[in-house]
């Protein structure tokens, strides 16, 4: 019998043959970025100072005083911001009752899926995915079915979803903005999948880090602002990505005050509080103007525009154009027969840019990983001068040499 810490690795793709800790895709990456002392596009780490607003409000609420346990539920004040936020943004009405802070979205992910999930039941994920997914599915005793997003534009059959959803999904997990592909689901897919969980009275968990990190026009839509979807939905956000502070994670969790309470008695008992003075720092920067929040995108959107201008000069690439979050997929299938890890070895030697194998954020073994399997995923949340380097590096790529 496998221990529960094992069956969590597995499950994420992280255990060893030996049945030992392996390192995870991003560890992996990190260290060869290092090795060989490349550009490391590889992991979500943003290369740009914190934002000023809320790095002063943490400042002041350090030196104020604010250093103590705050409440479990969290902060008032958050609760408070986050509540004026999802209005402001969204028109949307929750009660403080509905709301509780976590330590990142990470948390509020993995205490949704437990308090959500009983064992046996199936957990239902757009593939690829983000690793947490599946590895809180196996914490709770639920197994992961998949929904493949189509290799080319990313979007998903509908009778695909129709096949995975059934009496047994206790969740859909629904990551808009999407990693690793940067789709931004449009509504009519969104009214697809509020359907399939009133169908089969599945909850729907959503994860919705980069929802301030959306680029062109396009615009997020929370799922649970659809008709008949509040009632059945944990809405998850958290502070990293939309301040550039992914280090302090704070996050929350959005849901019917009883399921919110369900998840914080779950946080009661694994982190009891979160990160005291960040929290009346990221309400500061909650409540911040409407040009901060776009001057930021507008940022992270030219570097976007760098990457992809470099990898366009790469003959023979196709490359999806993200319309949120922090990434970008790039296709080697037409360039080279290589897979997407060997590569990314290559590109380090050659160009020294590292980035991410696509097929590591698939199922093992699934048609999407086999699909997937030249595909390369790169950030562009690094510095300017980053992003300028490393789109200089991508265009001298020569194709042949891989
Ligand atoms: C899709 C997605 N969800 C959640 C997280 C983690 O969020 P947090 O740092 O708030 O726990 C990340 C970080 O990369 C992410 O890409």
């Amino acid at each position: 019998m496998s221990a529960l810490w094992q069956d969590i690795a597995r499950a994420a793709g992280v255990l060893g043959e030996d049945g030992r800790p392996g390192a995870t895709i991003f560890a992996e990456m990190t260290a060869l970025a290092q090795r060989t002392g490349a550009i490391n596009l590889g992991q979500g780490a943003p290369g740009t100072p914190a934002d000023p607003l809320v790095a002063q409000a943490a400042i002041e609420a350090i030196q104020g005083g604010v250093n103590q346990y705050p409440p479990v539920q969290g902060n008032p004040v958050l609760l408070e911001a986050v509540q004026v936020h999802q209005q402001r943004f969204y028109g949307r009405q929750v009660a403080t009752e509905e709301i509780v802070v976590t330590t990142g979205a990470t948390e509020a992910l993995f205490s949704a899926i437990l308090a959500l999930a009983p064992a046996g039941s199936e957990v239902v994920v757009f593939e690829p995915y983000y690793d947490s997914y599946a590895a809180a599915a196996a914490a709770a005793g639920a197994s992961v079915r998949t929904v493949p997003l189509d290799p080319v534009g990313f979007g998903f059959d509908p009778a695909a979803l129709e096949a995975a959803v059934s009496e047994r999904t206790s969740v859909i997990v629904v990551n808009d903005p999407h990693n690793p592909t940067g789709k931004v689901f449009r509504r009519e897919e969104l009214e697809l999948i509020v359907a399939a969980a009133q169908a089969h009275d599945a909850w729907i968990v959503t994860d919705e880090v980069y929802e301030h990190l959306v680029f062109d026009d396009l615009a997020h839509v929370p799922v649970a602002t659809l008709p008949g979807a509040a009632e059945r939905t944990v809405t998850i956000s958290s502070a990293g990505k939309t301040f550039n502070v992914t280090g302090w994670k704070v996050g929350w969790a959005i849901a019917p005050a009883e399921v919110r309470a369900a998840i914080q008695s779950i946080k009661q008992y694994t982190t009891f509080v979160s990160a005291g003075p960040f929290q009346p720092a990221v309400a500061a920067g909650l409540a911040g103007d409407d040009a901060s929040y776009a001057a930021r995108a507008e940022s992270l959107q030219h570097r976007r525009d760098l990457l992809l201008a470099g990898l366009a000069r790469i003959p023979g690439l196709r490359t999806g154009v993200p319309g949120a979050g922090y990434f970008a997929i790039a296709d080697f299938s037409e360039v080279t027969d290589l897979d997407a890890r060997s590569i990314i070895a290559r590109m380090a030697e050659l160009i020294g840019i590292v980035a991410v194998p696509v097929p590591a954020l698939c199922a093992p073994g699934s048609v999407v990983q086999e699909q997937l399997r030249g595909h390369v995923r790169f950030s562009f949340c690094q510095s300017h001068a980053d992003m300028a380097e490393a789109a200089e590096r991508l265009a001298g790529l020569d194709p042949s040499r891989l």
